[in-house]
């Protein structure tokens, strides 16, 4: 049969396929994101999320080391305090834990790209991510407490902060506090379109950070919708984000392509604890492929545009990356 196009022609070795491959990845790319908790000398599985830990700072360069040596360049850490309060103030004491991890983690590893999440619902009594006022998050007193704690995390040596709370007016909040003192060169990555998701369930166990009453809704994005995932993202790009990221991953890969045509920024996804909970509960069954799974979602983040992945997976990954079987 007479036929002048047989995409099939293309895909009829490996060595063929690879040359015509439209989306390469690297290591380079990958964050992994850290637990680091209060205390001394004890390394403690998640439950909803196995084979992930929570360090002591006193245990967390045994992890570094494994992860300097898959090739991941850069690690996200979040901080579990053992004392949390209204006002959430281990979120921007000067000895915080995760003040203290930074420290730890940059004398450890210099060469390794730490960044933080910068939030307070690991930090509060009640769990909501900001001060309340009655039921309600107070957006603009929040604003105080997050830029004092990104300032602290730079002041401990962080690389760059990664504010994830989602009041309005943060990044202009933080880029002034970083800016009035001297921290003009540190990055933020906003969570720009970050969405009231139910894929952070494992992550809350995991921070003891579930809200004690209520929900996230007054803050978080309404997974319903795309045109104001496009406004939060264009938001922070005016108010001085460096990189603009989209949390969750894997069901939001059309807003990851969407951000990505919208902004000129580097872009960022975060596969999040409940997409790595459901891989690992499958594969334990022996109902999926995990490292072809796993492979195969980041490779389509990718696609949609994603120029940073942030993944459970990301020692994983940079093996598989190097291994070939991905990109
Ligand atoms: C803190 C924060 C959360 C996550 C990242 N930063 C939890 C939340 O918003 O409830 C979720 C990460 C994950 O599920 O892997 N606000």
């Amino acid at each position: 049969m007479e036929m002048l196009q047989r995409p099939r022609r293309l895909r009829g070795s490996e060595t063929l396929r690879r040359m015509v491959r439209e989306t390469r990845v690297s290591p380079a790319s990958l964050v992994y994101p850290m637990f680091t908790m209060d205390g001394e000398n004890r390394v403690e599985e998640i439950d909803a999320m196995p084979g992930q830990f929570r360090y002591t700072v006193d245990r967390l360069g045994e992890a570094l080391d494994r992860i300097a040596e898959t090739g991941v360049r850069s690690v996200m850490l979040f901080g579990i305090p053992a004392h949390k309060d209204e006002i959430g103030s281990q979120a921007y004491a000067p000895e915080g834990i995760v003040q203290r991890a930074v420290r730890r983690a940059k004398e450890l590893h210099p060469e390794l790209l730490v960044i933080t999440d910068v939030c307070m619902c690991e930090y509060t009594s009640h769990g909501h991510c900001g001060v309340l006022c009655g039921c309600d998050v107070d957006n603009d007193r929040t604003l105080e407490l997050l830029a004092k704690t990104a300032l602290s995390h730079a002041e401990a040596g962080a690389d760059m902060v990664a504010p994830s709370d989602m009041m309005d007016g943060r990044v202009r909040a933080i880029r002034s506090a970083l800016d009035q003192h001297g921290y003009d060169r540190t990055p933020i990555m906003s969570y720009a379109v970050k969405f009231a998701s139910s894929f952070y369930g494992p992550f809350r166990e995991a921070a003891g950070s579930a809200p004690s009453f209520g929900d996230r809704k007054s803050y978080q994005m309404d997974f319903h919708n795309r045109r104001e995932a496009l406004k939060e993202a264009l938001m922070d790009v005016e108010e001085g984000a460096d990189i603009v990221m989209v949390k969750p991953a894997m069901s939001y890969l059309d807003l990851v392509r969407e951000v990505r045509q919208a902004v000129c920024l580097p872009v960022a996804a975060y596969s999040v604890s409940g997409e790595y909970a459901m891989v690992k509960a499958a594969a334990a069954n022996g109902w999926i492929d995990e490292a072809k799974i796993v492979c195969e979602m980041a490779a389509c983040a990718y696609r949609a545009g994603a120029d940073i992945y942030l993944s459970y997976y990301a020692p994983e990954l940079a093996q598989w990356m190097r291994e070939g079987r991905i990109g």
